[in-house]
């Protein structure tokens, strides 16, 4: 009997060593994948601060050119604000190294796409961080709509309000929307593909951005889907309510002991002929089952994440949240910042997929 042999560990950096940064490292530290070498960050002291929190031989690096010509690391995983992304993603994939980039995965779709083009073209992984899509409850989420136990979508509910930190560089629609939108993207077996999208916005404290946001997304068959977010709300929900033509599933992510519940509930109209008549009335009847809550394992998504990214290097395959799903969420988030921008007409998506208006681009701030 031959023993299985243990992959080598991967080499990574995280740049970016403010909020989101050190939780990347913390489960890049106690992976089994990967070694984590270095820490970089614009502020030095701040890099060095977490370089001696995480580890023993952890480098710290305030020059992004410095760590990335170091030849023995692999990969890099980027924590820094959006607006930073395609700079340092680009130098990154020339150097030689695999990506994980937060979310979103650039400020534009045009600088996304050339992100992806460069990566497919150097063989190297691209994989954006949409981080709820490694939680046991989206996974679960997605095998029950796959195996047809919601029947078909008929509209989507997702609400993500809260006290947020009022961001310098974006909107709360580019803050927080890209949770549910990679979500969505994730547990739709299609995808997120929308025709257009419609959103308004609201400054009530003249913060110079939206930070009230409600976007309105149409979906196949007349379905629909609608996303709130909100910077402003002293209670925080994180709730999406996922209604089926056979059953209606409701998220409550702040509920530990019952994150998902399922209700064999919903409303079923059927046509019926009148007196005997060509014509037909809608009949409305309600079916009043049984609520269920799936068992969910514990498991951190980041540890999930940062092992499904030494996956697709070693293998050689796309990550489950590769580049083009990160596509999909700027794609939409383009055509929010458009419709903001005309005062919440639907805007398509149509005709925008490679180059991006310019109002636009400044309406991300709007
Ligand atoms: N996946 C999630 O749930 C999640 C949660 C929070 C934030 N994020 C994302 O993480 C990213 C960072 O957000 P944050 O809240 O940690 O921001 P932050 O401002 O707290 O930290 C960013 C850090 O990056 C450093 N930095 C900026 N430009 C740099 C550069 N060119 N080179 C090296 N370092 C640089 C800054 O000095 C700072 O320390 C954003 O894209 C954000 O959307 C993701």
């Amino acid at each position: 009997m031959t023993a299985s042999k243990t992959p080598a560990r991967l080499r990574v950096a995280v740049i970016g060593a403010g909020y989101w940064g050190p939780n990347l490292a913390r489960n890049f530290i106690s992976s089994p994948d990967w070694d984590l070498v270095a820490i970089c960050d614009l502020d030095g002291p701040r890099a060095q601060a977490l370089a001696d929190r995480v580890g023993t031989n952890v480098a710290a690096y305030s020059d992004v050119a410095a760590l990335l010509e170091r030849r023995d690391i692999d990969a890099v995983a980027i924590a820094t604000p959006a607006r930073t992304h395609h700079t340092l993603v680009l130098a990154a994939l020339r150097a030689g190294k695999h990506i994980l980039v937060e979310k979103p995965l650039a400020d534009s779709r045009e600088h996304g796409a050339e992100m992806v083009r460069e990566a497919a073209e150097r063989g190297l992984i691209l994989m954006a961080d949409h981080t709820y899509c490694y939680t046991p409850a989206v996974i679960k989420i997605r095998e029950l709509i796959a195996e047809g136990a919601l029947g078909d979508i008929l509209f989507i509910d997702s609400v993500r309000i809260n006290l947020g930190l009022v961001q310098p560089d974006v909107n709360v629609f580019w803050d927080l929307a890209p949770h549910d939108l990679s979500i969505i993207d994730f547990v739709l077996p299609q995808g997120l593909r929308p025709q257009a999208v419609s959103a308004q916005g609201a400054d009530p404290l003249g913060a110079g951005k939206a930070c009230i946001g409600y976007l309105t997304i149409p979906l196949q068959n007349d379905a629909i889907a609608h996303v709130h977010v909100n910077w402003l709300s002293p209670t925080k929900i994180r709730q999406m309510v996922i209604g089926g033509t056979l059953r209606t599933l409701v998220w409550d992510d702040l509920n530990p002991q019952q994150r998902l519940s399922v209700y064999d509930r919903g409303v079923d109209l059927t046509q019926q002929a009148v007196d005997g008549a060509n014509a037909a009335a809608s009949m409305v009847s309600y079916r009043l089952g049984d609520t269920w809550s799936p068992a969910l394992p514990e498991r951190e998504a980041l540890g999930a994440m940062a092992e499904e990214f030494a996956a697709s290097i070693r293998d050689g395959r796309a990550p489950r949240t590769d580049g083009e799903a990160g596509l999909r969420v700027l794609a939409v988030l383009e055509a929010a910042s458009r419709s903001l921008a005309s005062q919440g007409l639907l805007s398509s998506l149509a005709g925008h997929d490679a180059a991006v208006t310019d109002a636009a681009r400044a309406a991300v701030l709007r």
